[in-house]
């Protein structure tokens, strides 16, 4: 497949992710934008993880797909959730809550197109809306998607996904406002071979291959758990998948798919967050819900660092067992490599650890826009362009700041900080749990994209913080 020379890039104004991030808070309870955090506690208890925000956002663009209801169970009370719910309000789909706490149940019998303004007030809040395409152009021969939004840690182009919906026989036509589709004919199965195994245009893929006349052929998938669960949700529906060695995906398509009930996959990227918190501020939190198996590349490495874990069936402990942290060479990559959103929190503690750490990032070319503030806090952090401690990666010729070297132990000191982005977010709360004296974290909202109750849960582990705004 060849990539668009145009490329469409994520439209987000200098400031629109911040300006975001005191909406996204309020929407989920959290009524100002800053923490001042009082460090030196470790983090002790028990929270529970619902299900995986980069699942569920998408399992509720998969119930477009049916001709009957279905429902959703452990959705977490995020705003990336509660802005996907507008959208398929917008598009005629009745969301209402479910038959137990945290489930939905999404209507989709009565989709239609939406108005503009619908949409719009939607513009540059998410990167989910571009999964609309196919399901939108099954059920209603069109579909305008907004400007993305989604956090800035890179280009985040959608070239792939876009020359994907081409493949299948979308008519593809960019507008200043966002991109409008059609499919005069149809959409038709056929063979695509990804550059790069992204999430997100193998999600593209299969949403639109389910429904589309014949046989599609994906190479080079995305194969991430929660790509594994969307398809089990696929097949709830009626859907054919198979998935084959060596990153292949067929999909046969099918005339008609039905509701789906499912409990969602717990979200890895929270539990490896709080288990990340655990290690840095000396502390021992049991995360709910975590599973081992989805974990098992994070596990490792946590335990190389110093960490230690005990598996049980309704969850795993993480904990500082004592002793030294050592310092560890990591490399992110697509599953079932260690994840991109597991490096920023577990940065923290490799500030900690007794010698030089390596963190190669190889998903995202700026990824390590959070580390600025953990410098002015005491941490002695270099950012590279050349591709360090493995192999080189597409990012190594191109200029792009994206490994990390990490001198340890240091001792980070309380400073006023300002999240940039999710995960370099939580990053942000666990360097200020840890430091001496007090930090004030401004622009928390953005944590509330992904990370359900997090100040319910800081207060459960025992953190010591005021809210302000
Ligand atoms: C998903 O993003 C997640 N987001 C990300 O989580 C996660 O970090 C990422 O997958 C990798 O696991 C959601 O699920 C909502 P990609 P996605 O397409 O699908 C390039 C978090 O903090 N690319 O796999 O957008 C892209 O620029 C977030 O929870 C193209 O070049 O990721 C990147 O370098 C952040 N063209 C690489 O592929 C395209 O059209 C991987 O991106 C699409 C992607």
């Amino acid at each position: 497949m060849v990539g668009e020379n145009n490329q469409v890039r994520e439209n987000v104004q200098e400031n629109a992710e911040r300006g975001n991030a005191q909406s996204h808070g309020a929407n989920v309870g959290l009524v100002g934008d800053k923490i001042t955090i009082r460090g030196g506690r470790p983090l002790v208890g028990r929270i529970e993880v619902k299900g995986a925000k980069n699942l569920v956002t998408k399992a509720m663009v998969a119930a477009l797909l049916g001709e009957t209801p279905s429902i959703l169970r452990d959705v977490p009370n995020i705003s990336d959730v509660r802005i996907v719910r507008g959208l398929l309000e917008a598009h005629g789909v009745k969301v209402t809550e479910g038959d137990e706490p945290g489930s939905l149940q999404l209507d989709p019998v009565d989709v239609e197109s939406a108005h503009y303004a619908d949409i719009d007030a939607h513009a540059g809040s998410s990167r989910i809306p571009i999964l609309f395409c196919g399901p939108l152009l099954h059920r209603l021969g069109e579909a305008f998607i907004p400007d993305l939004g989604g956090c800035r840690i890179g280009d985040r182009p959608i070239d792939y996904h876009l020359e994907v919906l081409r493949k299948f026989g979308a008519v593809v036509e960019k507008q200043e406002s966002g991109i409008r589709m059609s499919a005069p004919n149809g959409l038709k199965g056929t063979k695509v071979e990804l550059p790069y195994p992204s999430v997100g245009a193998t999600e593209q893929v299969l949403l639109t291959a389910v429904r589309a006349e014949g046989i599609t052929e994906l190479k080079n998938a995305a194969i991430e758990p929660e790509i594994m669960d969307l398809i089990n949700i696929l097949q709830k529906m009626g859907a054919i998948i198979t998935v084959d060695t060596d990153r292949v995906i067929r999909i046969e398509g099918v005339d008609s798919l039905q509701g789906y009930q499912h409990r969602a996959l717990f979200d890895r990227n929270e539990a490896a967050s709080w288990a990340a918190a655990a290690l840095a501020t000396d502390g021992d939190i049991f995360v709910g819900g975590a599973k081992q198996a989805e974990m098992l590349t994070f596990l490792n490495v946590f335990r190389k660092v110093g960490g230690a874990f005990d598996i049980h069936d309704d969850g795993i402990r993480f904990y500082h067992p004592g002793g030294d942290l050592k310092p560890v060479i990591i490399e992110t990559d697509v599953h079932p490599g260690f994840m991109t959103d597991w490096q920023q929190p577990l940065v923290i503690a490799l500030t900690h650890a007794h010698g030089v750490s390596i963190v190669h990032e190889t998903v995202y070319e700026q990824r390590f826009g959070f580390v600025d503030a953990l410098v002015e806090m005491g941490a002695t952090i270099q950012i590279h362009r050349e591709c360090l401690g493995g192999h080189p990666c597409r990012f190594g010729q191109r200029n792009f700041n994206h490994s990390a070297v990490i001198a340890g132990p240091t001792k980070l000191v309380g400073a006023d900080i300002e999240v940039p982005d999710l995960r370099g977010g939580f990053s942000h709360l666990i360097a200020a749990l840890t430091a001496e004296g007090t930090s004030t974290v401004s622009n928390v909202g953005i944590i509330s994209r992904g990370y359900e109750n997090f100040i319910t849960k800081l207060r459960l582990l025992g953190a010591d913080f005021d809210l302000e705004g």
